[in-house]
C-alpha cells in the first residue's frame, strides 16, 4: 500500500449531507451545510462544527438544533449555506425560498420540506483547537409519509439522501443495495 499521511483523510470519507438549522437570537433562522457527524455508543450524536460558525454560536445559546437530511433537490440550496456564514449573510437561509416551523420538541427550526429531521438537544461541547465535538442528545426523529416503507420504518432510498465526499469535493448518490446486514456473513458460520 502506498502511504499517504494522516492530512490525506482530509474531511473523511463520503458521508451524509445534513442542514444544522439554528435559531438566531432575533429568531430567524439559521442553516448551515454539516457531514461530520456520527452515532455515538450511548445513542446520542457527535457533530463536529467549527467554533467560528454561527451555528455553534446559535446551539450555545438555545442548546438545541434539528439536522434534516438533505436530498438532491435540496442540493444547491444545502451547497450554498455550507458556503457562506450567518455572521456575514443574517439573511442566508431566507435568500433560498427555504421555509422553517419551530419544532414540537425542542428550541430549534424544522426545514419545511425535510424528508427526515432529527432534532437535538445539547449534552456538552468538547472544544479542541478549531473544531468542537457537540455531543446531543435526540430528542425526535420524524420523517415524511413518502419516505416510509410499508413497515412505517424509514425506507432509505426513498430519501433521496446524498452524500459528501471529500477526496474529490462533490456530492454523491446512495449506490445500490449490495447485501443484508447481520446476514451475509452466516456463511462462515458452521
Ligand atoms: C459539503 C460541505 C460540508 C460541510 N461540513 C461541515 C462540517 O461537518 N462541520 C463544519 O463545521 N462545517 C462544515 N461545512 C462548512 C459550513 O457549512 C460553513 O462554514 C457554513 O458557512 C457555516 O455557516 P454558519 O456560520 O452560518 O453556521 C461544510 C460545508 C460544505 C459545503
Amino acid at each position: 500500500m502506498k502511504d499517504l499521511g494522516a492530512k490525506a483523510f482530509s474531511y473523511g470519507y463520503a458521508s451524509p449531507v445534513l442542514m444544522a438549522a439554528t435559531y438566531n437570537d432575533d429568531g430567524t433562522v439559521n442553516v448551515m451545510n454539516l457531514h461530520e457527524v456520527t452515532r455515538t455508543n450511548a445513542g446520542d450524536l457527535a457533530c463536529c462544527i467549527g467554533k467560528p460558525k454561527k451555528t455553534h454560536e446559535n446551539i450555545e445559546k438555545r442548546k438545541a438544533f434539528t439536522l434534516t437530511l438533505a436530498n438532491e433537490s435540496l442540493m444547491k440550496e444545502i451547497d450554498y449555506l455550507g458556503t457562506v456564514s450567518g455572521y456575514n449573510v443574517p439573511d442566508k437561509f431566507e435568500r433560498t425560498g427555504l421555509k422553517a416551523v419551530k419544532s414540537k420538541h425542542v428550541d430549534a427550526p424544522v426545514i419545511v420540506g425535510s424528508p427526515v429531521v432529527i432534532e437535538c438537544e445539547l449534552i456538552e461541547f468538547v472544544e479542541t483547537d478549531h473544531f468542537t465535538t457537540v455531543l446531543a442528545k435526540i430528542v425526535n426523529m420524524a420523517a415524511d409519509e413518502s419516505v416510509l416503507g410499508e413497515n412505517g420504518k424509514i425506507d432509505t432510498g426513498k430519501i433521496g439522501m446524498i452524500f459528501y465526499e471529500s477526496f474529490s469535493n462533490s456530492y454523491y448518490r446512495l449506490g445500490e443495495k449490495v447485501g443484508k446486514a447481520w446476514s451475509e456473513g452466516k456463511v462462515f458460520m458452521g
